[in-house]
């Protein structure tokens, strides 16, 4: 059938998805803040004690066909995802601290609320870590594995993995990286292909850090990774090729929270309304093992690429050189103890209009986080999950909306608007279910 502008229209046709049933085993390499926060408010929001504020997964609605229908479900009425009841945990941390232990030193969750869940949380003990303190310099911990070959890391991690399926009877996996920020890395010979990967494993190639081991431990096992930090982790050619061969989802990189979200919040508003923008200053304090990790040099060059490449892509400063031409875009961070995981985030925004006169706006975010992150890692879970039954393979652009660093196609740039992103993700599950596209056109409601 062709349209009256003469291109042809196909009906969608629903994909096909195996049912989410079963147990949904979560692998989370480091059980720090975000990974504990995350956990502990899956088992509040299951014992009916807490509210999954934040999820899409959980509260968000979808609209499907025209305004006048009036459909809007619930996207987890709409897509078949699993339920909260159906997931399982596993962890590997430097420390040998329980969930239970380490959700109480992060202190994100009131004390109160941790102790209510302790007995659970207590069950959830870290296995042993690939880890090598010359990647991340400020941490030095006990709980990590004898051998410091690469290949043999790999192939722990990999009966790590089936183990925790079979004891928990696990029906699917999908891996998370909730570990810490490693020192900056830029792809090298040995990213380029699967076969120079696996050549550096043998080889103990310095530039293969323990974020990738376990990424090609999950990718190798078949299971879905999503990295929640900047590190390049899965984001290597080698490693999208064993996604590809496996096939496997991928997404990451670096859980889009904080002061990223405002700006990707309020930059694609002014870019809206042609305003000017002269300087970005942001700056933050906080003081959990995140921050203090984040006071490595190197370390914090990995983070603040991650945070400083969102407004270029936004604003497009080779289309609009007089808006956005001459930015001084200045992001800070600060160890600060005595904040822990409340971070508090500030920043200057210097902006111009109608004949360029000039105006200021102030941010003070005083945020937590963790609170931010652990929804994220939850519908990261669900939704790879969900791409993995509908076979769907290599980098979920659709799931740039959660990271700072979307992972893109090398021909594409990446998309940073956050409701550009929305459109996608939203845009994808209706593809997924045969539903059409939501254009916004609306002409037909004035024929
Ligand atoms: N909190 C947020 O809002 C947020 C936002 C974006 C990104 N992130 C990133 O998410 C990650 C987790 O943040 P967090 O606040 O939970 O930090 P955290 O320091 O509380 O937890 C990270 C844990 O990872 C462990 N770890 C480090 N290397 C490991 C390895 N090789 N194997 C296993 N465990 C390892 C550490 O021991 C630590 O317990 C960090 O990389 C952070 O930059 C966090």
């Amino acid at each position: 059938m062709n349209d009256s502008r003469g291109f042809q229209q196909v009906a969608p046709e629903p994909t096909a998805i195996a049912a989410p049933e079963g147990k949904l085993g979560v692998l989370l390499p480091g059980l720090g803040a975000v990974a504990t926060t995350f956990i502990a408010g899956v088992e509040a929001v299951r014992r009916g004690s807490a509210s999954p504020f934040g999820s899409l997964t959980q509260m968000a609605t979808i609209r499907l066909g025209p305004r006048t229908e009036k459909r809007s479900p619930l996207i987890r009425d709409f897509v078949p995802l699993a339920h909260l009841d159906q997931l399982a945990f596993a962890a590997w941390d430097v420390f040998p601290d329980n969930a239970y232990e380490s959700a109480r030193k992060a202190g994100v969750l009131d004390r109160t609320q941790v102790d209510g869940l302790g007995d659970f949380l207590g069950t959830i003990a870290p296995m042993k870590a690939a880890f090598d303190q010359r990647y991340v310099k400020k941490l030095q911990g006990t709980n990590v594995m004898a051998t410091r070959s690469k290949r043999a890391w790999a192939d722990q991690l990999i009966d790590d993995i089936a183990r925790f399926k079979k004891e928990q009877g696990c029906d699917r996996l999908v891996m998370v990286w909730c570990g810490s920020t490693e020192v900056f890395l830029q792809p090298g010979a040995v990213h380029q292909s699967l076969a120079a990967f696996e050549k550096g494993l043998d080889a103990d190639d310095d530039a293969i850090p323990p974020s990738m081991v376990y990424a090609y431990a999950a990718l190798k096992s078949g299971i879905p990774y999503a990295n929640g930090a900047p590190n390049l982790s899965a984001d290597v050619p080698a490693l999208m090729e064993l996604a590809d061969q496996n096939e496997v989802p991928i997404c990451g990189k670096d859980f889009k929270t904080g002061q990223t979200l405002m700006k990707t919040i309020l930059a694609p508003g002014f870019k809206a309304r042609m305003i000017g923008i002269r300087g970005w200053y942001s700056t933050n304090i906080l003081g959990n093992r995140d921050g203090e990790v984040l006071d490595d040099p190197e370390s914090f060059r990995t983070k603040e690429e991650s945070k400083l490449g969102v407004l270029d892509f936004i604003l497009q400063p080779d289309l609009y050189p007089q808006l956005y031409g001459d930015i001084s875009h200045v992001v800070r961070i600060n160890y600060y103890p005595p904040r822990g995981d409340n971070k508090e985030g500030w920043d200057n925004i210097d902006i111009f209009g109608w004949l360029g006169y000039p105006m200021q706006i102030k941010i003070d975010f005083l945020c937590r986080d963790s609170i931010l992150a652990a929804p994220i890692v939850l519908d990261l879970v669900l939704f790879l999950d969900l791409a993995k039954r509908a076979g769907m393979k290599g980098i979920q652009e659709w799931l740039s909306f959660y990271f700072k660093s979307p992972m893109h196609a090398p021909e594409v740039y990446p998309e940073h608007d956050l409701f550009i992103q929305l459109m996608k993700l939203k845009n994808t599950l209706r593809h997924l279910m045969g539903e059409d596209q939501i254009t916004h056109l609306g002409l037909e409601y004035y024929d």
